[in-house]
């Protein structure tokens, strides 16, 4: 592995955690990738929530099986919680955009750069889309009314198989002009 692509064909959603802890230095990293992403006028619309006490994991990967799917998250070693936070534009784009308008994509900004740079640790992800939010924010002291941006559990892969990604061909997808 070598340069950034090499690192983009290495991130994939982990689906088999190894039963080992993941060291805190290594959540710090992730959580400093995070915070240097881009976002609309340098907004940061975003804080994050990381859970590693073992006691609390395993009520967390609770609330990530709602409908009896992840089952896999039991195994996590540690969650991010991804969180939107009030963003600040400056005051041009103000007048023009609602405060939250590039929020989502910010977020989504943030959330990858914490997968990649975990999976540059040696690190296994997976963003969970389906969680039980109202569960999350009660155990985890969060207001009702913050908006979820992503729950992602982290731990080492128990196995080295990176898989082959399936994705639509850049000629699909791209137009050059
Ligand atoms: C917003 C979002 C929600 C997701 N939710 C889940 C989920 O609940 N469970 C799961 O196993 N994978 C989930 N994934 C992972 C996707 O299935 C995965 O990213 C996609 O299939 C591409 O595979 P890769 O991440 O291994 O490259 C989610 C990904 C995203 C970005």
């Amino acid at each position: 592995m070598s340069g950034f692509l090499d690192l983009c064909l290495k991130r994939q959603s982990c689906r088999n955690f190894a039963e080992r802890p993941v060291e805190r230095e290594k959540l710090e990293k992730c959580i400093e990738a995070g915070r240097l992403a881009p976002s609309g006028c340098n907004s940061q619309p975003w804080s994050f929530v990381v859970v590693d006490d073992p006691k609390i994991v395993p009520q967390i990967a609770k609330h990530a099986q709602p409908l009896g799917i992840n089952g896999f998250t039991d195994k996590a070693a540690a969650f991010i919680v991804v969180l939107e936070e009030h963003a600040v534009l400056t005051p041009t784009v103000r007048g023009f955009l609602d405060s939250q308008y590039f929020a989502k994509g910010d977020l989504g900004a943030a959330t990858v750069c914490i997968c990649l740079e975990a999976a540059d640790l040696g690190l296994g992800t997976c963003i969970i889309g389906l969680y039980n939010r109202e569960g999350l924010s009660n155990l985890l002291g969060i207001p009702i009314e913050k908006q979820f941006a992503a729950l992602i559990a982290v731990g080492y892969p128990a196995d080295g198989v990176i898989r082959q990604k399936i994705r639509k061909q850049a000629g699909e997808i791209t137009r050059y002009v």
